[in-house]
Order: structure tokens, then sequence, then C-alpha cells
């Protein structure tokens, strides 16, 4: 059946090679998230924006928009997860964030293991020549237990959770030395360090510990803390203003002595 269908719509492509620039879809690549996440998918679209009938210009109305999954045309009929004329045809964890003009955005909320597949968007207006399906369609894998990962943010000071996989919407707890912190976001501070925050750092997300992250080792040296990098600097500017100073204060006596008749 797919197989057909996907042969149909490569006659049409064909059939229309002048409209093939116009009518456009434009969706990120493959996507990827983790199951009970929050997915935004960016899409915008064009299509003719008017057609010649009978030698005048007529404007296009767009008449309705559909998001469906696993299917080439996505055409009349075919389950869709979202249809901007039927709420019955629409599943409520997908959220149309688009218009009827040329934004086709897309949030899935509460990601599941159906959510898997691949997405296509369709635009069907009112003349057929501008009724089109965008292709390839967007690739949505859903991952369940995958392990984070640390990563160290040297421009933030902080360490970051993350996976492959996005995973927006979702918990995270932090563990140090495998006994839990408060903090629960992605992003663990890490600023005015000292000796009590060394140790093996390890995150997962939220009451799943299968997606605990391969440990990462902080080292903070007790010795000195943050006054250590102060010090050379406060020694430079003293030394500065005390120099500016010493020669301010010889000009002043070199001239009121020379006013005064001495030599120096
Ligand atoms: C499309 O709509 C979404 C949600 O309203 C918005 O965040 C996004 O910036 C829009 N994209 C464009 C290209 O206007
Ligand atoms: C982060 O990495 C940089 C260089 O790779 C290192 O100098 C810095 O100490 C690291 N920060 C932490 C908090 O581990
Ligand atoms: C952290 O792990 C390393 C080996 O991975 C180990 O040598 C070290 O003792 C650990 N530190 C703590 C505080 O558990």
């Amino acid at each position: 059946m797919a197989r057909r269908d996907e042969s149909l719509l490569l006659c049409f492509m064909l059939l229309l090679p002048g409209a093939a620039g116009l009518l456009v879809v434009n969706h990120p690549g493959p996507v990827c998230g983790v199951k009970g996440s929050t997915l935004t998918l960016p899409c915008t679209f064009s299509t003719l924006k008017s057609v010649s009938e009978g030698g005048r210009e007529v404007l296009v109305k767009i008449q309705r928009v559909v998001w469906c999954q696993n299917h080439a045309i996505c055409q009349g009929s075919t389950p869709s997860v979202y249809d901007s004329e039927s709420e019955r045809r629409s599943n409520p964890r997908y959220r149309y964030l688009g218009d009827k003009e040329g934004n086709c955005t897309l949030q899935i909320t509460d990601l599941q293991e159906t959510d898997d597949a691949t997405l296509r968007f369709r635009v069907e207006a009112d003349h057929s020549s501008a009724t089109f399906t965008g292709l390839p369609g967007v690739r949505v894998t859903v991952r369940d237990g995958i392990p984070m990962q640390i990563k160290n943010s040297s421009e933030a000071d902080a360490l970051l959770c993350t996976a492959l996989c996005t995973f927006h919407h979702l918990e995270v707890t932090w563990f140090r030395d495998g006994h839990a912190l408060p903090q629960s976001g992605p992003s663990l501070r890490l600023s005015a360090l000292t000796a009590k925050d060394s140790g093996n750092y390890t995150c997962a997300l939220k009451d799943d510990p299968r997606t605990t992250s391969l440990p990462y080792s902080l080292q903070v040296e007790a010795a000195g803390g943050g006054g250590g990098h102060l010090l050379p600097l406060i020694v430079s500017v003293v030394g500065g203003v005390l120099l500016a100073v010493a020669l301010l204060l010889f000009c002043i006596l070199r001239r009121y002595f020379i006013t005064s008749g001495f030599k120096i």
C-alpha cells in the first residue's frame, strides 16, 4: 500500500516539474527524544501563492494542513496525528504550533514508543497544483533508558547532564559519590569550588537508574582557594599605585626646589 502511494507521488511530482521549488516543507533531519519528554519539530512550508485560471491569476487558499505517521501522501482519510479540520483525528499529545500560512511547527508531549515513526506534513489547497506532501518527512526515534553523559562546560562553570536525544521537560538527579544532590536541572553550577566539592559526579533522569551516566571525577585542591589567584593581581595593582605616587612626589619636590633656587 505504502509503496504504491510512493510511486503515485513520484509520478505526481514528475508531472509538476516547475512546482517542485515552490512546494516545500523544511524541517529538521532525524530527531531523537527520550520517552516521556517533549519534542518540538520546527517546520516551515511554502506553496503556490496563486494559480493561473483561464488567463487570470487566482489566489490560492489553504484549506487543510495535516501531519501523518508512516504514510507517504497522508491524503484523504489517512490516520493523522494532527488535522486542522478535525479534532477527532488529532492526537491530544500532538500540538500544532504552526498556522496555515507557512509555519508547520509540531510539538509532541510525553513521548511514547508509538511516536517512533516518520512524520509527514501535507498542505491541501483549493487548487490541486498547490496541494502537496512534504518529503522525505521527519524520522522521530524514541529512546528509553539510555545512559546520560556528563559534559564540562568551562565557559559556564558548570557540569552538564546531556543525552544524545532530546529530553526537554524531564528532571535530572545529580549524585556526588552516590549521594543525591538537591539540584534537579540539567546544569550543575560549580562556582566558588572548595575541596568539599571534590568527588565522583553522576547524573540520571529522575527515578530512572538505567540512565545513570559514567562518573565524572572532580578534584579541587584544598590550599589557597580563590584568594591564590587574586594575590599577584593585588601585588601588581598596589605596586603600580605606589610607583605613580612616588613619581608624582618627585616631580612636585623637584619643581619646588628648582623654583626655590636649589639644584637637584
Ligand atoms: C513557528 O511557530 C512557532 C511556535 O509559535 C515559533 O516558535 C516559531 O518561531 C515559528 N517559526 C517561524 C519561522 O516563524
Ligand atoms: C573543564 O575542562 C577544562 C579543560 O578541559 C579544565 O581546565 C577545567 O578544570 C574543567 N572544569 C571542571 C569543573 O572540571
Ligand atoms: C572516584 O573514582 C576514582 C576511580 O574512578 C577513585 O580512584 C576515587 O577514589 C573515587 N573518589 C571518591 C571520592 O570516591
